[in-house]
């Protein structure tokens, strides 16, 4: 039986085992982490993370050939593949501070395997890296092989959170790069065969390491890129009274240009988007391209101005002053479907409105307090970093509160701000909530997915990111 072992039970390393273990019913996969409140709760009824589908996946293996532990060492010594799932944040000392993949947990894991292996192994490397991550890799294991024959793949992983097991059900591709020598490609097939269990051949693609470890970046720098694009193109409609929903659509059937990605929005967030075009960026300065550097960058910081200028709107809108005001936060996390807040455009934003004084009531159906309060009082260097590493107890801010209810959040505000587009925000009973907050009562909503009409019907003043001002809006200060 061929074994398995993943060292990482994340977002990324619990959703692909438990689907390889689903769809390989004779191979044995065991996910390890030094977490142990994440192994604890992989084993429980109430998994680490929410994702649809993920309960039933995990119920229908768990025990019989997919396990969760904290012996790391054990599984990896046993294991025949061993896919390292860690953290690979951005480095926030030292040398590219800000910009570079921080590699500490991915060296230490490296390290790890090449102690406790008895046996030849082909290491995965799942995290995402920068280009030539494998050769460092190489290097640690080779050194500290003990004549140990290790081969190392880049796999990297694709899947969208809140629509994981829906992607690793069936992926758009598979990729798969290794060494171009007889050994390298052997264990691309040994990795190939794994997958073919249920991926069709034409979607797995194989090619050399370095491709396989740019093209991950490069696939999230270009999503990224289209919803900066289209969010610079936001602002631009509500300078000019077009509509960047018709102008999506209209760019969107363009064969060549495509509908996907082009939701204007506050702005992208998870783990991923933003530090994955800051580590490109760092390559590209490594590598002399200044100009290409500066390109990537402008992604990013059409990101941060998309948020200041939400945050502008609100404070502007309300006569220029949010302090002592309640407003209403409907959704935390980066997207809906999933708890993660990692980069979520809801820090941003809360924090521009605490810093105008205002008090919050959020409101989030996956997202729990203790997470809400460490994200808006914790410095941004640390919110990336592994759970074990973060303070313990970050002090709670005062002027925000976390309720388990849209209605209750609501009650007496000034105004809304939806930040995560949650389906259940659609339905909810505008009437009685307009009914219950403060007037002139305001709905600002950063994911473009209210009924608008309805909402001034009622008697809201809404904003809606790109869409023509409502006469309120166009009569109050300009906005940066
Ligand atoms: N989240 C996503 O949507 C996504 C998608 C594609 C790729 N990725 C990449 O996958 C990687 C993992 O992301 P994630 O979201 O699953 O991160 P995560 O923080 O949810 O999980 C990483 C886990 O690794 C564990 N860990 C760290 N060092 C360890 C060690 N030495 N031994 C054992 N366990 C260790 C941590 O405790 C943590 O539980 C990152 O490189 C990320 O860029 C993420």
């Amino acid at each position: 039986m061929v074994k398995i072992c993943c060292i990482g039970a994340g977002y990324v390393g619990g959703p692909t085992m438990a689907v390889i273990a689903l769809k390989c019913p004779k191979i044995e996969v065991v996910v390890v982490d030094i977490f142990e409140p994440r192994i604890i709760a992989w084993n429980s009824d109430q998994l680490p993370i929410y994702e649809p589908g993920l309960d039933d996946v995990v119920k229908q293996c768990r025990g019989k050939n997919l396990f969760f532990s904290k012996d790391v060492e054990k599984h990896v010594a046993e294991a025949d593949i061993v896919f390292v799932s860690v953290n690979t944040p951005t480095k926030t000392q030292g040398l590219g501070a800000g910009k570079a993949a921080d590699l500490t947990y991915w060296e230490s894991a490296a390290r790890m395997i090449a102690d406790v292996s008895k046996s030849d192994k082909i290491v995965v490397e799942k995290s995402t890296v920068p280009v030539k991550t494998a050769e460092a890799i190489e290097k640690i294991l080779t050194h500290n092989s003990k004549g140990i024959n290790f081969q190392i793949l880049s796999n990297p992983e694709f899947l969208a959170e809140g629509t994981a097991i829906q992607d690793l059900f069936k992926p758009d591709r598979v990729l798969i790069g290794g060494r171009e020598t007889p050994e390298g490609q052997k264990a691309i097939q040994a990795l190939k065969d794994v997958y073919a269990h249920w991926v069709p051949a034409e979607r797995i693609i194989c090619t050399n390491l370095w491709s396989a470890e740019l093209s991950k970046l490069a696939a999230n720098a270009f999503l990224a890129q289209r919803i900066s694009s289209v969010n610079a193109m936001s602002a631009l409609c509500e300078a000019t009274g077009a509509d960047v929903s018709q102008v999506s659509h209209a760019i969107g059937k363009d064969t060549r240009i495509g509908p996907k990605f082009l939701n204007a929005s506050v702005g992208f967030g998870g783990s991923c988007f933003q530090k994955d075009i800051l580590n490109l960026v760092y390559i590209c300065e490594c590598n002399g391209l200044a100009e290409v550097a500066n390109y990537w960058k402008q992604v990013v910081q059409v990101n941060e101005y998309q948020k200041t200028r939400f945050v502008n709107r609100v404070v502007s809108s309300m006569f220029n002053t949010v302090s002592g005001k309640k407003i209403a936060i409907l959704g935390f996390a980066f997207k809906k479907d999933t708890g993660d807040t990692r980069e979520t455009p809801a820090i941003g934003v809360c924090q521009g409105l605490l810093g105008d004084k205002a008090i919050l009531s959020i409101y989030d159906p996956q997202v729990p307090q203790e997470q809400i309060q460490r994200d808006l009082s914790m410095h941004k260097s640390e919110l990336d970093k592994p759970p074990h590493l973060r303070p313990v107890s970050p002090i709670a801010i005062e002027q925000v509160t976390c309720v388990r209810d849209a209605y209750e959040a609501t009650k007496g505000s000034h105004g809304i701000c939806v930040l995560t587009e949650w389906d259940e925000f659609k339905t909810l009973d505008y009437q009685k909530i307009y009914n219950d907050m403060q007037k002139p009562a305001f709905v600002f909503d950063g994911r473009n997915v209210m009924d608008v009409d309805k909402l001034r019907q009622i008697g809201f003043i809404v904003y809606s990111i790109g869409k023509p001002l409502d006469a309120w809006l166009k009569d109050m200060p300009a906005v940066a």
